[in-house]
């Protein structure tokens, strides 16, 4: 039986495990002696099992071509990929992570793979945005066209390609600095690429001095990585 299905609290074997609806049996002694912690287990064990796999249909729906992205397809070719895939491999979950570099060099790569490792270790939902595609739906939900996506609900939000958007910037801005304050204040992941430098997006997306350098500050004071690398996309 896969290491999964494990006993959460003293780790032994599981002795029966049947999937939809999930029934996994231990013949320890942990689900009477320990039920609360057994129980949370439990339940991790069924996130851990099914949160993944709705990331992973929402980016066949949505982002085809990032759909296959993992951690462990990352070649580094550079010491600064080897430093980021380092760093990304280390992490651990709720912190607010800036990408930067430039086109190519495996940031969204680098970025979908972490979500994925956090969301089966853990048992985390994700979310995937890029944000032409964000600022355009913000735009469109401030017009009542669409609903408004919650992007507070997801254990791990990713933004991908931010520091580029110039329609619709004060709604943008706005929501980008609210999220951040959100995740950093909730413990939430939030991981950014972008292919400026981090004061570059933050004086971009501040809607003044003292609010892109409160930005900086806050991104600055969490993970900030640099991936510079050959373009893989020429290769
Ligand atoms: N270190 C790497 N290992 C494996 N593939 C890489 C690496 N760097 C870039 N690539 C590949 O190059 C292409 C662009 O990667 P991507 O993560 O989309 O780049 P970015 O988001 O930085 O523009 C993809 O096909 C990706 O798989
Ligand atoms: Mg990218
Ligand atoms: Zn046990």
């Amino acid at each position: 039986m896969e290491a999964i299905f494990n006993c959460p609290v003293c780790g032994g074997p599981a002795a029966a495990v049947s999937r939809s609806p999930l029934r996994v049996i231990h013949e320890c002694e942990c689900p009477f002696a320990e039920p609360e912690r057994y129980m949370a287990g439990q339940q991790t064990l069924e996130r851990r099992l099914t949160l993944p796999q709705q990331f992973q249909a929402a980016l066949e729906t949505n982002q085809r071509r990032y759909a296959s992205y993992e951690l462990a397809g990352y070649e580094p070719r550079t010491p600064s990929q080897a430093q980021a895939l380092k760093t990304m491999q280390a992490l651990e979950p709720g912190r607010l992570v800036f990408l930067g570099g430039p086109a190519g060099s495996g940031k969204t790569r680098l970025a979908v793979g972490t979500a994925k490792r956090l969301s089966r270790e853990y048992g985390l939902s994700s979310a995937f945005y890029g944000e032409a595609y964000l600022v355009d739906t913000l735009r469109r939900a401030a017009g009542r066209e669409v609903t408004r996506p919650d992007l507070n609900n997801p254990d791990i939000l990713i933004l991908d390609d931010v520091g580029k958007a110039a329609g619709g910037r004060e709604h943008w801005m706005e929501a980008f600095y609210a999220l951040v304050e959100y995740r950093y204040a909730n413990l939430k992941t939030l991981i950014i690429t972008a292919n400026h430098d981090l004061e570059e997006v933050c004086e971009s997306l501040g809607k003044d001095r003292n609010n892109s350098h409160a930005l900086f500050s806050r991104l600055a004071s969490e993970v900030v990585v640099n991936v510079i690398g050959k373009d893989g996309r020429h290769e």
